[in-house]
């Protein structure tokens, strides 16, 4: 994958979209360029089927991003969504340094709370460095995961860094290209929704689907 550029203009970046088979109102194209140009999260709202999700790897697509999709769930947590502690590799690590009779804690609890350790999930995958430029961070369906997440997710999303108490804090280089999805099953907070460059998606009507054809 080579990165590519992200657009210069509202033109550009409905050309881009358009050039991917994806049909795109000005109005979405508009808040897209912005979203690249500001460095500030997407969020999507609109029924089923609109296009929410295909905007996400269109745009991974077309700049040469790595794609880091969370798909959120009733129940969605920290583990699942941030990172997790490897716990039974610790406790062999644990066992083994019993074995040799290794009995300095201190650095026993520092191997085990190390990077070694650490399993990432997307929300950490996609504040990791990439050589390839920032990934695209997809956090789908976030009226599906619990209010509690939700909070956690306005951390996250305000300094594109995450802490974790046994390891220090990890923090974005570049922060990533943020799309925030929902269907509205529930109202997402406005805390949230701040933070974000919001858009209301439509179905494509068939002026914009005759526009892309014949442009093509
Ligand atoms: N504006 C659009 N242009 C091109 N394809 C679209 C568009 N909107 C939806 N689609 C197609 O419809 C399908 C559903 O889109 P998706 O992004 O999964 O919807 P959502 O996430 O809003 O539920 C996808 O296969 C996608 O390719
Ligand atoms: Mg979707």
């Amino acid at each position: 994958m080579t990165a590519a550029a992200p657009p210069a203009s509202v033109d550009a970046t409905l050309e881009l979209l358009t050039s991917r088979g994806y049909l795109a109102e000005r109005s979405l194209a508009t808040v897209v360029f912005l979203a690249l140009r500001m460095g500030r999260p997407l969020f999507l709202e609109g029924e089923a089927g609109v296009g929410k999700t295909e905007i996400a790897k269109v745009l991974s697509a077309a700049l040469g991003r790595r794609l880091i999709r969370l798909q959120c769930y009733e129940g969605l947590d920290v583990a699942s969504a941030v990172y997790e502690w490897n716990s039974s590799a610790q406790m062999i690590a644990i066992r083994l340094a019993e074995a040799a009779g290794d009995t300095d804690r201190d650095q026993l609890s520092s191997d085990i709370f190390s990077e070694r350790f650490l399993i990432k999930r997307p929300l950490l995958q996609a504040l990791e460095p990439d050589t390839a430029g920032a990934p695209v961070l997809l956090i789908d369906e976030l009226d599906r995961a619990d209010e509690a997440f939700e909070a956690y997710l306005l951390e996250v999303l305000s300094d594109f860094q995450v802490t974790i108490p046994e390891f220090g804090t990890i923090k974005a280089p570049a922060p990533p290209i943020v799309i925030v999805t929902s269907n509205r099953t529930r109202e997402i907070h406005d805390a949230l929704k701040r933070r974000c460059l919001y858009h209301w998606v439509d179905y494509p009507n068939a002026q914009r689907a005759l526009a892309t054809v014949t442009s093509r």
